[in-house]
């Protein structure tokens, strides 16, 4: 009889038979978890003993949280989605599942929060998959050196701290110095550029979020970036999550073979929550009250930036991370923590700001550990020097304030130092073309702006980009074209300065 079933195997008779005959009884055991409390963005809950960390639960009325802390009574989670008729006593289910987002082209120009759903008042974004929060970071052998400059657009940075593709340069400073600025500036040079971005928000106030994303849109810089936002009225669980989605976003991207850039506005934020739902979940405090694996979770976020190698279609991801410092106090735990994670530093000063130094970057305390290698070679043939005569003129600078008199050459030093503090001045939502970078540089160094009064240089400088316009000088064009095309606007400006 049984022969004769197994021959006949597309009759769906004999399918059936076989299923009954194989047939067991027994009992399928599906976990089920109740709220025991709820409140400040966590919640515990008590059965549901198979539930992993990070695993996200899903509750009757709708609520979703991600598992946050195992004890062997009760499992800790944080909240990603509340409804108000969410109480103790709730049923709660595992989802087997981990937090992904959706990525795609159809998130550009989108603002999304870090779940994925819109909060531009538009449908919901089309996305081409959806990518894991937590991944792991491309291996060494898949990654490649960092070799292509990213520009800022800022003069300081591009020519004397240099970011590469791929390299990872932490924004920091005390609160309102213009490290935002920094990175928007940033963002909105990439126009024309090929760059994708995605600008992260952690924990900022409604009017900051709504003002960024304005001036993306202003500048036509949002046709190219996503932002995701969570913002400071979000559930804490969502603001800790918010930088892990923007990378996977991001990462998706430089799967393809593209160049990404990711900010993430801030990480001293995005600290202070881990530490209260940390709290909050009872786990033990470290240094500063934050729990010991900050550290780790900054680095995983960090270390999935990269440049990737030919044989992994070359997609780069650079991240800018931004944090804050109290009184410009660098060796605090988070600060430390992210200068030892990530490849530089732009070091916002409070009293360059003050004294009207804007962007107030101090260029001593900053520093690009790999991106000089990236640096076009012509930009970098005439910044080269440039970091350390600067700070030569600020020495000297504090022994002119005495009265004491200095050598001639020293005097040379000073003046070149005084004029290149003018042309660092630079107007925030104004950045500059490589092109434009190494003209001011080709002037300076030919000493067009020697004679000028400090007052004038902002405008010559204006002048020197107007005649630029009417050129077509590349990064590439001789140096005697170049010297040329500067000398005609400057050369008649400091004549008749002279004069
Ligand atoms: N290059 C600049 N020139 C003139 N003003 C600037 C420049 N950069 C920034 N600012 C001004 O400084 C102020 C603070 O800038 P921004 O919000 O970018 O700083 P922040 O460090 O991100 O501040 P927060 O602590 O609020 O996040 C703003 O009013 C901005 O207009
Ligand atoms: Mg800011």
């Amino acid at each position: 009889m049984r022969n004769d079933i197994t021959d006949v195997t597309d009759d769906p008779l004999a399918r059936q038979a076989r299923w009954l005959e194989h047939y067991r009884p027994g009992l399928r055991i599906a976990e089920q978890g109740r709220v025991v409390s709820i409140g400040d963005g966590i919640t515990w809950i008590a059965g549901l003993p198979g539930a992993a960390m990070d695993e996200i639960l899903s509750f009757e009325d709708g609520s979703q949280a991600m598992v946050f802390d195992l004890t062997e009574e009760l499992i800790g989670a944080v909240l990603l989605r509340d409804s108000k008729t969410l109480t103790a006593g709730a049923k709660v289910q595992r989802s087997g599942r981990f937090l992904s987002v959706p990525v795609g082209d159809g998130l550009l120009g989108r603002i999304i929060d870090p779940l994925g759903s819109p909060l531009d008042g538009k449908s919901q974004p089309a996305h081409t998959r959806w990518q894991a929060l937590e991944s792991g970071s491309p291996p060494i052998m898949a990654r490649d050196f960092v070799h292509q400059p990213l520009y800022t657009g800022t003069r300081i940075i591009d020519t004397m701290i240099p970011v590469g593709k791929g390299q990872r340069q932490l924004i920091i400073g005390d609160e309102g110095l213009g490290r935002s600025s920094l990175a928007l500036d940033t963002v909105i040079n990439q126009r024309d550029r090929q760059v994708y971005c995605v600008y992260v928000l952690i924990g900022q106030k409604r009017s900051t979020v709504v003002n960024s994303i304005e001036t993306l849109r202003e500048f036509g810089a949002l046709e190219y970036t996503t932002v995701v936002v969570a913002e400071a009225s979000a559930l804490p669980g969502l603001q800790h999550v918010a930088p892990f989605a923007g990378c996977a976003v991001a990462e998706f991207w430089m799967q393809q073979g593209r160049d990404v850039l990711v900010i993430y506005d801030d990480l001293s934020t995005h600290a202070k929550t881990y530490r209260e739902l940390s709290l909050l979940l009872r786990r033990p405090p470290g240094r500063e009250a934050y729990p010991g694996d900050i550290f780790s979770i900054h680095a995983r976020l960090l270390e999935r930036a990269t440049c990737l190698n030919a044989a992994q279609g070359g997609g780069t991801m650079t991240a800018l991370p931004i944090v804050e410092t109290q009184l410009g106090e660098i060796a605090a735990y988070i600060p430390t923590n992210l200068i030892s994670i990530t490849d530089g530093q732009i070091y916002l000063d409070r009293d360059l700001f003050a004294g009207g130094f804007r962007p107030a970057i101090d260029i001593a305390r900053s520093v690009s550990r790999i991106g000089g290698q990236a640096q076009h070679p012509r930009i970098k043939a005439e910044a080269g020097h440039m970091k350390l005569d600067y700070l030569q003129y600020q020495e000297l600078e504090v022994f002119t304030r005495f009265g004491a008199r200095l050598e001639a050459s020293m005097e040379a030093v000073i003046r070149k130092g005084r004029v290149l503090r003018q042309i660092f001045k630079q107007e925030r939502l104004a950045p500059l073309s490589p092109t434009s970078q190494l003209a001011w540089l080709i002037a300076f160094n030919e000493g067009l702006f020697d004679t000028s009064e400090p007052d004038a240089i902002a405008g010559l400088l204006e002048e020197l980009e107007e005649a630029l316009r009417h050129t077509r000088l590349t990064l590439d064009s001789p140096r005697e074209e170049w010297v040329a095309a500067v000398s005609g606007p400057l050369g008649r400006a400091s004549g008749n300065n002279e004069g």
